[in-house]
Formats: structure tokens, sequence, C-alpha cells
């Protein structure tokens, strides 16, 4: 039995994420949590919201509420909506909790201790009338490339020139509209990250069984430079975490705040102190997890992110750890992933253009979205989600192959044997073959989800299937039973027997169609079957069972064409 420790990627406050954020971190990372807890290894999987930053502010302003309530309502809208994908997360925290605030704050002290901090002078626009400093895109006005009116002081949305807040011609605050600007000085933090390249580079190099998409975006970023100049992780806001030395204050930074990347890893290890608050378990609890001077040392430590957010995670955060000089748990396994688009396009939060989360679990069970999901996982390239694709797949693989499988097993057992296993007489050939193909490739699906290969995992569970699909259709107990029942009740008993394999193995991708079948098989254990084989025995004849609802049901081609409309997205507004 082995500790893991698991974290998925903390999705921005503002706004219900789509489908393309839940299969670039959240889902997949509950994927392998389930999967290692059947295993009987003992897991902590962490999420959390990323409250703090300019567009969690400017949500609120949109909303016309106070940013702390509308974090405190997008937080239930979010972790609710995790709970109907049947995320199974040990803890849902919140980077703006008491928690990630002191630890943020100690992170920083400590960096400051270690002489890995400076403090630099700039100049930054400041709205007299709002009474603060403006970050970029808080700044609109015309550009100078194109005569677009809104451009933002970061970049111009128009014709997409990337823009410095004084290129801006006529520039105005976007919060009150005031024009009312000037340029004041200011001071800012910055972690001196250059100063561990090398520690970083050699690290890396180790990682030899990474994904490639993750070491290859790592070394870009460690070889251009770019990723390890040193980094401004404060900022001039209001919303965030108080610049503070650990628990003192730091003088000059008085009304500051953390630079929301710089506090939203640390959260990682707030939401799992946060979990030890929410059960009342003492600091040794999640200490045991997150240092490896108190029992941290034989954890294992895997991550789950877009490809967006490696830089993040391979540089600036362990800079930030390494920094501390303290033994805290740095990552083992970063797997990452592609992008996902939407129908010929990419899925648009602005544009409301494909499905999000709350939209899918209207129309649909979390399960038909979890296996498409899944089984399209972007792991090697980008991949895309088309209604037709979509439905073929939950028809043919949910419904037809392991629906129908069910269902005409349990039919059939039931209207000859009733409802409880049959005797039936000894395994023949067809049923020492199948089970013999079902224990490799079991063996092959539980290799694939231990490297954390998605599709391939899919794919073989697909095949594990299909498997039980051509058994019966082969063995033909309809056939059978006219001429030898007790044959047709040797091959009633091993397909229940299957049924009951399928429950147990599919849970991490199905895990509502997977309990409905182990409820109706009244199935003795839930755990990770310790031989295939052996499994294939475990429900003895005489063995009750009930019938189950039907699993899957199909999706027509009208509700194709109708969805298909639905959730083109609005063009977005005409610029002029
Ligand atoms: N909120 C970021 C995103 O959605 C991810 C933050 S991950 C963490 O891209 F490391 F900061 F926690
Ligand atoms: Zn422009």
């Amino acid at each position: 039995m082995a500790r893991i420790l698991i974290t998925s990627a903390i999705p921005y406050i503002n706004g219900i994420k789509h489908l393309g954020n839940l299969v670039g971190s959240q889902l997949p990372a509950d994927l392998y949590a389930r999967y290692m807890r059947l295993q009987g290894n003992e897991v902590m999987f962490i999420c959390a919201t990323d409250e703090h930053g300019t567009p969690a502010e400017l949500a609120a302003m949109n909303a016309g509420i106070p940013v702390a309530e509308y974090c405190a309502e997008m937080h239930q809208v979010q972790k609710r909506l995790g709970e109907g994908f049947r995320l199974s997360f040990d803890h849902f925290g919140r980077s703006s909790s008491g928690r990630n605030h002191q630890l943020t704050q100690h992170f920083a002290g400590r960096l400051a201790d270690n002489g890995l901090i400076r403090e630099v002078a700039e100049k930054q626009v400041y709205s007299k009338e709002d009474g603060r400093f403006l970050p970029d895109r808080y700044i609109e006005g015309t550009c100078p490339a194109c005569g677009y009116e809104r451009a933002r002081g970061d970049q111009c949305e128009n014709c997409t020139k990337q823009l410095d807040p004084t290129d801006l011609i006529d520039a105005r605050s976007a919060v009150s509209g005031s024009a009312d600007l000037e340029l004041r000085a200011t001071k800012h933090l910055y972690l001196k990250q250059s100063a561990f390249r090398e520690r970083l580079e050699d690290w890396i190099e180790t990682k030899f069984d990474w994904p490639v998409l993750t070491t290859s975006i790592a070394k870009k970023w460690l070889r251009d430079g770019d990723g390890l100049q040193d980094r401004g992780i404060t900022r001039d806001l209001e919303w965030g975490i108080p610049v503070k030395k650990g628990v003192e204050d730091w003088p000059g930074m008085e009304g500051k705040v953390f630079y929301v990347w710089f506090d939203a890893p640390i959260e990682y290890i707030a939401a799992t102190a946060e979990w030890a608050d929410a059960n009342g378990m003492p600091d040794s609890e999640w200490h045991r997890w997150w240092r490896t001077d108190l029992g941290a040392d034989d954890v294992r430590y895997v991550q789950f992110m877009g490809k967006d957010n490696v830089p993040f995670h391979t540089l600036s955060f362990p800079t930030t750890i390494l920094g501390s000089g303290e033994p805290w748990k740095l990552v083992d396994y970063i797997k990452s992933f592609n992008f996902l688009n939407y129908d010929g396009g990419q899925f648009s939060t602005s544009g409301q253009r494909g499905v999000f989360m709350d939209q899918a679990l209207e129309i649909l069970p979390p399960d038909y979205w979890r296996w498409w999901l899944l089984s399209h996982a972007p792991e090697n390239s980008d991949s895309e989600f088309t209604w037709e694709n979509f439905s073929d797949c939950v028809n043919k693989e949910l419904a037809d192959v392991l629906g129908n499988f069910v269902n005409r097993v349990v039919k059939f057992g039931m209207s000859k044997f009733g409802a409880t296993v049959p005797g039936g007489g000894e395994w023949q050939e067809a049923e020492q073959f199948c089970a013999q193909t079902i224990s490799q490739l079991v063996g092959a699906y539980s290799a694939h989800l231990d490297n954390i290969e998605i599709r391939k995992a899919a794919r073989t569970l697909r095949a594990i299937w299909s498997t039980g699909n051509e058994y019966l259709q082969a063995a033909a107990p309809w056939s059978a039973i006219k001429t030898d029942p007790e044959r047709a009740e040797t091959i009633i008993s091993f397909s229940l027997n299957l049924i009951n394999l399928y429950g147990r193995i599919s849970s991490p991708f199905i895990p509502d169609a997977s309990a409905a079948i182990l409820a109706s098989m009244r199935s003795p254990s839930r755990a990770w079957p310790a031989s295939a084989a052996e499994e294939m025995k475990a429900l003895e004849p005489g063995h009750a069972y009930d019938p189950p609802d039907v699993l899957f049901r199909k999706i027509s081609k009208e509700e194709v064409s109708i969805w298909k409309n639905e959730f083109a997205g609005g063009s977005k507004p005409d610029p002029d």
C-alpha cells in the first residue's frame, strides 16, 4: 500500500468551467484518484477554487456584488458541479482561505529571509477617481494600430496587438470610465527565480518518465530564459492576500497583495490544511502529506493540469518550495494535457460556445460525459468534441456494448433461472478462453492506469466489455437452453460474474453505472480484483441478485441536432 497525493490545477473562480477545462485537469485527476483508492492505497485528492486576481474582481464588478460575496457564491456553484460529475475530492478548498493567507505569507517571509526577494520601483497607472492603481487590463482606450475604441491596456482584442497602457489613445479606467489617470511611482516584490535555473534544470533532467508534453514545455521555458526571469509577485489590488513577511508587516508594501499565481499553487498545501481543520484533525494530519520531515517522505505526489499551467508548476512553484529552504514535498509526476476543441473551433467562455459543466449535467448524467471525455482525453494532441462522435460513442460503447450485455444476461437469467446465480457445470473452452483473454486485458488496463495513459486505459476497458459480448454471442445461451439447460446455466453464471467484474473495474471511468451494477449483483466486494480469473468465480451458485435499472439510454439524431444548435454560441459582438 502506497500513499498518493493528487492535486488538480485549481479552476479560476470567475464563471462555470467548460468541458475542455474539466478534461484538462479535474476529471483525469479523479480517474487516477479513484483507481488508486480501488487499489487499496491511501489517497489525498485535493482541488480548490482560484479566487484572486483581476478576472475575479472584474467578474464581481460585472455581477454588481462585492468580490468576497461573488467568490463565496461561485465556490459553492463549482463545488456542486464537481459533485455532479462525481469528482471525488477529499477537499475542495478556497485560495482565499485563512490557511492560504498564513501559508502564502509564510513562504514569502522565508524567501525574503533567504535573500530571494528584491524590491523594484516602478511606475504604474493610477486612477484618482477610483483611488487605486489600475492593472493593465483595467485600462481601456483606443488602439493606436487599428482604431478599435475598447482596446485594453494589455492587448487590443480586435487586432490582437500587444499593448502597454501608455500606448492607448484617450485612456480611461475600465472601473469608472474616468480619464483622470496618471503614472505614479509604486514598489513591487520580485522573486529571484533566476537563482534556481541550474537546480531546476537538473531536477527536470531526472524526470525521464514524465509525459513529453510536460518536459518539453518546461525545458523550452528554461532554455528560452523567459521562464526564469525574476517575477513580480505583488500587485496593487485590494482583493488578495495582503503582503506580509510571515506574520510581520512588510514596510513599504502596505495596501498591496500577492500576485494570484504566487498564492494559487500554495493553496494545494493550504487546502490539505483546510481538510484537516474541517475534520477536526491536528496539523500533523496534513503535515504527513506535505512535510518530508514529518512523514511525507514516502508520499508520491502527482499533479494534473492543462499545458498552459506547466511553466508555473515546473518553474515557479518549485522555486517557492525550494527557496523556502524547508522540507516541503516537491511534485513527483506531472501529467499535463493539450486542449479540447469544440465542433470545429474553440470553446469560448465569453462567447458561450461549447458545453459548460452545468449545461452538460442538465442534459445527460455524468457517466456519459466522463466516458467520452476521458476516452478522448487530449493527451498527445488537441482533440475535438463533436456531437456526432459523442452520440456514437455513447450509443455504441456504453449502451450497445456494456449496457446491452448486462441487460441481456440479467433478463435471460432471471426468466430462466430466477433471481439467483445458476449452478451449471464445468467451464468449457469458451469460458477458459474468455477468462484468459479478460485476465490479460485487465492486467494491461491496470498497467495503463498506473502509467496514467488514459486513452489506452479506456481502449482496453472497451475491449474488456467487448470480449464479454463476443463470448455471449458465441456461447448463445438462448440456443443452449433448448438442448442442454445445464450448459445455459454455466453460460449465465459465467456472464453474471463478468458483469460483477465490470462493476469492480469500471468505476474510475463510470462510477454511477458501476455502483448500479455492483448493487444489483449484491457484490461481495468493491475493491480491485486481486486476480481477474478468481473474480470470475466470485458470485457462487445460489447468490441472489436484483435486476439493474437501464444503465444507459441512447442519444437520438433529433437530440444531436437540437444540442448542436443550442450550444453553438452567440456570435461575439461586432467590435464596431
Ligand atoms: N486557475 C489556473 C487556471 O485555471 C490554475 C491554477 S493552478 C495552481 O489556469 F497551481 F495555481 F493552483
Ligand atoms: Zn487594435
